[in-house]
């Protein structure tokens, strides 16, 4: 990281601190904040945030890896969540996590080289009716089956084509 972006980093902790309070309370908002801003929170981020909040840095680090939804390492532009509760468990789930590992090349808790997909697992996403159930960023798939694997990717894939078109038209 650049020296102006670690400054740009420790200004905006800054004042997120002032905004929400310079107590614990405000740990959770602010992991939140740099984690929507970053898409990560680093190792300078959670020591900044400790001591403007005035707390131990492992506090901060045992609240980030804790929750599924906070990352100390970066995640790919699609982050899909497969379930692995009770019900999509009996609907199979292996086989939809071993497909998903071979297609990306990659296992549970890894992100493909090209940055693109960051595989986890999640728990019951309250679709157990429909399982095996898994999450795309914040798009559901239901009753999901390795054969369906492959589509889903490409979906993806062309979802990103489809984008950088749009973005270079525009420029
Ligand atoms: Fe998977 Fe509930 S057990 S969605």
């Amino acid at each position: 990281m650049l020296v102006t972006e670690q400054e740009r980093l420790r200004e905006q902790i800054a004042a997120w601190v002032d905004q929400y309070g310079s107590d614990r309370s405000t740990l959770m908002p602010v992991l939140q904040q740099v984690q929507k801003t970053y898409g990560r929170i680093s190792n300078l981020a959670m020591q900044e945030i400790a001591d403007r909040l005035g707390i131990h840095p492992v506090e901060v680090y045992g609240v980030v890896s804790f929750y599924s939804f906070l990352h100390d390492k970066p995640q790919g532009r699609f982050v899909i969540r497969l379930c692995r509760t009770i019900s999509c468990d009996m609907a199979h789930k292996d086989r939809v996590a071993r497909q998903l590992e071979n297609d990306l090349g990659v296992k549970f808790g890894e992100t493909t080289s090209d940055g693109l997909f960051t595989l986890e697992w999640a728990n019951c996403l309250g679709m157990c009716d429909q399982g095996p159930a898994m999450l795309i960023n914040d798009e559901v798939h239901t009753r999901v089956t390795p054969e369906s694997i492959h589509d889903i990717l490409e979906k993806c894939r062309q979802t990103l084509g489809a984008s950088a078109l749009t973005t270079e038209k525009e420029s």
